[in-house]
């Protein structure tokens, strides 16, 4: 039995509608293995700027800190877009979470589910086969770098550092050695210093690993290889904006942007799960949002945050077995809302 003590932040727009679905299975997989659901519920985002007039409120990072898991929906909305700097969801409350839990290390899987290769766009030849993983470093970068405005204009300053480099090449290099044993390391070499030490780094980095395969790709070739060959990708290492945008991609290859979880991760034992897609404005409040991603991202936090491998692998067997029934939302061509298919797959997980 295990207390899942964690802290629970369901934000802006679709994050609360897709966040209850993922608390309705997380509660039943307590129920049926014993252990006891602790959730903290904290304000983040336009949530808390509305009630208390601060994206990230004290406690709200206090609980992050303590618990060490978080789950988290999404920050942000056309409410808050006026906002300017760290005033505004984004920059005020999920950057500096990332940031100060040192949270470098972005994993975002895509291998398209068997039932949905006929969502995708992509003929079903260039789907099937498909299973690599983005390792996105997520605290440095133009994310992170002096931004602001003078009489010339503005600027976003994009700095690495070779340890931040070196840290995530790391992290890339031990998953595909557990993998398919290839990193494709993707950046912009040709005109980018960044990504020159990127490659240097991560060149170096390979060194111990004799067994895993290093490819080098620039990200404007990567956009496209993404969708004619991505069967040859493994483990995808890149750079915190890159892999936004790749990520983003990734999400066609799997029938949705309402599919894909990722976990956040650090050196020590602090993870924080969220679905890859955004508030998704133009559909919130109106039971339409998948919560798929972020039930895979609450599996994620069980198995990786608390050890819980046989209750994670139940609630991605219960996912799987919703989408092969059909059992979806309309995103994924079904009639359920996002409360209905919580509930099925709570309910599956149970019997
Ligand atoms: P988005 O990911 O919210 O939505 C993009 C498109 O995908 C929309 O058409 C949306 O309806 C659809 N979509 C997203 N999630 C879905 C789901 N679960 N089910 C079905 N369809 C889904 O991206 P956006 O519209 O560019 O951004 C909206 C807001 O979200 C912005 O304020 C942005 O900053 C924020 N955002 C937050 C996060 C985060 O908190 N991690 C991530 C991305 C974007
Ligand atoms: C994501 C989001 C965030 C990012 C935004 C909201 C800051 O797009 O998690 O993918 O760019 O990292
Ligand atoms: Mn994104």
């Amino acid at each position: 039995m295990t207390t899942l003590n964690f802290t629970y932040l369901p934000g802006d727009g679709i994050g609360p509608e897709v966040g209850d679905a993922a608390i309705a299975v997380l509660r039943a997989i307590s129920d049926k293995f014993g252990h006891t659901l602790l959730p903290e519920f904290h304000l983040i985002g336009g949530a808390a700027i509305d009630a208390v007039g601060q994206p990230l409120p004290a406690e709200t990072f206090e609980s992050c800190e303590r618990t060490g898991a978080i789950l988290l929906g999404a920050v942000g909305g056309p409410k808050w877009d006026h906002l300017k700097g760290a005033d505004r969801p984004e920059l005020g409350s999920l950057l500096p979470l990332r940031k100060e839990l040192n949270l470098y290390a972005n994993i975002r899987p895509c291998a398209p589910f068997p039932a949905l290769i006929d969502n995708a766009p992509l003929k079903r030849e260039r789907l099937e086969g498909v299973d690599f993983v983005v390792m996105r470093e997520l605290t440095g970068g133009i994310y992170f770098g002096q931004k602001g405005r003078d009489v010339n204009g503005a600027y976003d300053e994009c700095r690495y550092s070779e340890a931040e480099i070196r840290r995530i090449a790391i992290k890339a290099f031990d998953l595909a050695a557990t993998r398919k044993k290839k990193v494709t390391s993707v950046d912009k070499s040709n005109v980018l210093e960044t990504s020159r030490l990127w490659r240097e780094t991560v060149i170096d980095v390979a060194t111990n690993y004799p067994d895993v395969e290093l490819e080098h790709l620039l990200v404007d070739a990567m956009t496209m290889h993404m969708l004619t060959h991505a069967q040859d990708y493994d483990v995808i290492l890149t750079e915190n904006m890159f892999g936004d945008i790749l990520t983003d991609e990734a999400s066609v290859l799997c029938g949705s942007m309402g599919v894909i979880p990722s976990a956040s991760l650090s050196d020590g034992k602090t993870g924080m799960y969220e679905p890859i897609h955004g508030s998704a404005p133009d559909i919130a409040g109106e039971g339409k949002a998948n919560p798929i991603a972020m039930i895979l991202s609450a599996a994620w936090m069980l198995r990786l945050s608390f050890g819980l491998d046989k209750e994670a692998a139940l609630i991605e067997a219960a996912v799987e077995a919703a989408l092969e029934q059909g059992q979806t939302t309309g995103d994924l061509g079904g009639t359920l809302t996002t409360a209905q298919v919580g509930d099925w797959i709570a309910s599956h997980v149970s019997q």
